[in-house]
C-alpha cells in the first residue's frame, strides 16, 4: 500500500499523454493534487512503446512536488500490460506513487496486477506494497462488479469513473461522454455514481469522477462537477490545464459549510461532556452524533484543502 499518497487530496486530477514530452514538461508546473501520465487512450497506437520510456524517465528526473504521480496503464483485454507495468515501475523509482488500471471487469484483473506488481517491485528494489492502485470503472461489466473489484487488494486507493468508456459500453445515443444530456429527465449517470461511491466507500477508498470532454465550457465544467461533488465524490479528472482551478474550487467545502462544522463539533463537544446530553439544538436543528461525524468528515476534508476557520468577529 502506498501510504504517502492513500490520503492525499484529489480534487483535481490532471491527464497528461505520456507521448508528449513537452505535456509531461508543462504538467509540473500545473497545480493539480494528483497527475497521471497516460500510455492508454490519449497516446496514439504506434506511440505506446516509446512512450513507457518517456513516462518513466520523465518521473525519475523528479520536480513533482508532493503531488499524488501516478501512470495509466493499457487494460488487461491488451498485448501491453505486463510490459507497460514492468518497464514504467522499474524505470520510474521511488517517486511513482501508483499506477491506474483502465477498463477493469472483474477482481481477478486487480489480484492478477497486484500479483505482478509484487515481483516487479522485488526486482526494482521497492519495498513490497509500495505501488498503490486506481482502478477505473468505464464498462457495463465493471459496474456489475464494482463491490467485489474495490475489495480485491489493499494497493487500491481509488476507483475511477470512465464515462466516455462508460457511454459506449452502455451505447448510449451520445457521441460526448460525462457531459449532461439534457433531453434526459433527471442525470442519466444518477445510478452509476451512487452505485460506484457506494463501493468505494464500503471499501474506504477515494472516488473519483472522469472527464468532462468540453474544455472550453469552464462554467459547464463547473455544473457538471457539482454533481459528483455534491455526492461526495473526492475529485474529478482534468484533461486541460485550465480545468484544474475550478476542480479544486468545486471539491472542497464552502467555508461557510466549513465554519458550521467546526462550530457544530465545538457545540456537541460541550453538550456531551459539560451537559451529558447526546442530542442538542444547535441554532434550529438537532444535533447528535450522526451530526458529528458528518461535520468530522467536512472539517477534516477542509483542513486538507488548507481551510481555515473564519476568526469570530
Ligand atoms: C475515461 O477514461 C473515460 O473513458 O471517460
Ligand atoms: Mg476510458
Amino acid at each position: 500500500m502506498s501510504l504517502r499518497s492513500r490520503s492525499l487530496l484529489r480534487r483535481s486530477c490532471l491527464s497528461v499523454p505520456g507521448s508528449s514530452e513537452r505535456f509531461i514538461a508543462k504538467a509540473r508546473d500545473i497545480a493539480a493534487d494528483m497527475t497521471f501520465l497516460d500510455l492508454e487512450d490519449s497516446v496514439a497506437p504506434s506511440e505506446k512503446v516509446a512512450a513507457r520510456a518517456k513516462v518513466a524517465g520523465a518521473i525519475a528526473a523528479g520536480g513533482w512536488d508532493d503531488r499524488v504521480l501516478c501512470v495509466r496503464v493499457n487494460a488487461w483485454d491488451t498485448a501491453l500490460t505486463f510490459r507497460d507495468i514492468l518497464e514504467v515501475v522499474t524505470g520510474a523509482g521511488e517517486r511513482l506513487d501508483e499506477i491506474m488500471l483502465p477498463k477493469v471487469q472483474s477482481a481477478a484483473e486487480v489480484v492478477a496486477t497486484d500479483l505482478l506488481l509484487k515481483q516487479v517491485e522485488r526486482e526494482a528494489g521497492l519495498e513490497l506494497g509500495h505501488i498503490g492502485l486506481e482502478v477505473q470503472i468505464e464498462t457495463t461489466t465493471g459496474l456489475i462488479n464494482v463491490e467485489e473489484i474495490c475489495m480485491a487488494s489493499p494497493r487500491i486507493e481509488t476507483v475511477v469513473f470512465g464515462p466516455a468508456d462508460f457511454a459506449a459500453s452502455m451505447e448510449m445515443p451520445v457521441l460526448t461522454g460525462g457531459v449532461e444530456v439534457p433531453e434526459y429527465p433527471g442525470d442519466h449517470f444518477h445510478y452509476v455514481f451512487s452505485k460506484i461511491l457506494m463501493a468505494a466507500r464500503a471499501a474506504g477508498i477515494q472516488v473519483i469522477d472522469g472527464p468532462y470532454l468540453k474544455i472550453a465550457d469552464l462554467e459547464g465544467l463547473r455544473s457538471y462537477a457539482k454533481r459528483s461533488a455534491m455526492l461526495g465524490y473526492d475529485g474529478k479528472w482534468a484533461i486541460h490545464p485550465t480545468q484544474v482551478e475550478v476542480l479544486n474550487d468545486v471539491y472542497r467545502p464552502t467555508q461557510e459549510l466549513f465554519d458550521k462544522a467546526c462550530d457544530l463539533l465545538d457545540a456537541y463537544a460541550v453538550a456531551t461532556s459539560d451537559d451529558a446530553r447526546g442530542a442538542v439544538m444547535f441554532g434550529d436543528e438537532m444535533i447528535d452524533e450522526a451530526s458529528r461525524k458528518m461535520a468530522m468528515k467536512f472539517q477534516a476534508r477542509g483542513e486538507k484543502a488548507g481551510m481555515l476557520r473564519t476568526p469570530r468577529g
